[in-house]
C-alpha cells in the first residue's frame, strides 16, 4: 500500500474510571511515539461515567511525572459509539474492560479492541491492576508495566509502517 493511503494509526486506551490507568498509558504512549518518530493519535476513555470531566487521579499525576510525562491536563471522558469509528485501535487495560468495551460497540464499529498486555509474549492475558485502592508503590508498578506495552505497542506500529511502505 502506498504511504500516502494509510490511515494513520489513532489508539484509544481504555480502563473503567479514565483516572489511573489510561491516562498513564495515555501520557506513556505519546511519550514513547515521539520519542521513535511515530505519527499517530492517542487518547484515553472510561467504559464507566463515574469521573467524567475529571483530571487523572493525583497519584497517576505524580507518577507520570516523575517519568518525565505531564497528564496533568487530560480530562476524563466515556467511551462513546463514535469512538468504534473514529479510533483504529481502541486497547483495554483489563478484561473487564474488554466486556465494558464490546457492551458499548455499535455493530458497524471498525476499531480493532485488544488487551494492552497482549502485546507482550510474556503477560499475554493478564489484567493492568486497577491501582485506584493501592498506594503510592502499586501506582509505581502500574506506570513499568503500561511502559513496557506501550514500548512494545509502538515498536509494532514502526514495523507495520515499515511493512506499507
Ligand atoms: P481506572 O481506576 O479504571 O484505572 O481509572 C479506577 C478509578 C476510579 C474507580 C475505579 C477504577 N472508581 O470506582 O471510581
Amino acid at each position: 500500500m502506498h504511504a500516502a493511503t494509510q490511515t494513520k494509526p489513532a489508539i484509544l486506551f481504555v480502563c473503567l474510571g479514565n483516572i489511573c490507568r489510561s491516562p498513564m498509558a495515555e501520557g506513556a504512549m505519546r511519550d514513547a511515539a515521539r520519542k521513535a518518530g511515530l505519527d499517530i493519535i492517542v487518547a484515553s476513555a472510561g467504559t464507566a461515567n463515574y469521573h467524567i470531566g475529571n483530571a487523572p487521579d493525583p497519584r497517576a499525576i505524580a507518577t507520570a511525572r516523575a517519568h518525565g510525562v505531564d497528564i496533568g491536563g487530560l480530562i476524563g471522558r466515556q467511551l462513546s459509539e463514535n469512538d468504534f469509528f473514529t479510533f483504529t485501535h481502541i486497547i483495554a487495560l483489563d478484561k473487564a474492560n474488554i466486556a465494558g468495551i464490546k457492551a458499548r460497540a455499535p455493530r458497524q464499529g471498525k476499531a480493532q479492541v485488544e488487551l494492552l498486555l497482549d502485546v507482550l509474549n510474556h503477560r499475554k492475558g493478564e489484567a493492568v491492576p486497577d491501582p485506584y485502592y493501592g498506594d503510592d508503590a502499586d501506582f509505581e508498578a502500574c506506570w513499568n508495566t503500561i511502559a513496557e506495552a506501550v514500548d512494545a505497542l509502538v515498536a509494532r506500529f514502526v514495523a507495520s509502517e515499515r511493512n506499507a511502505a
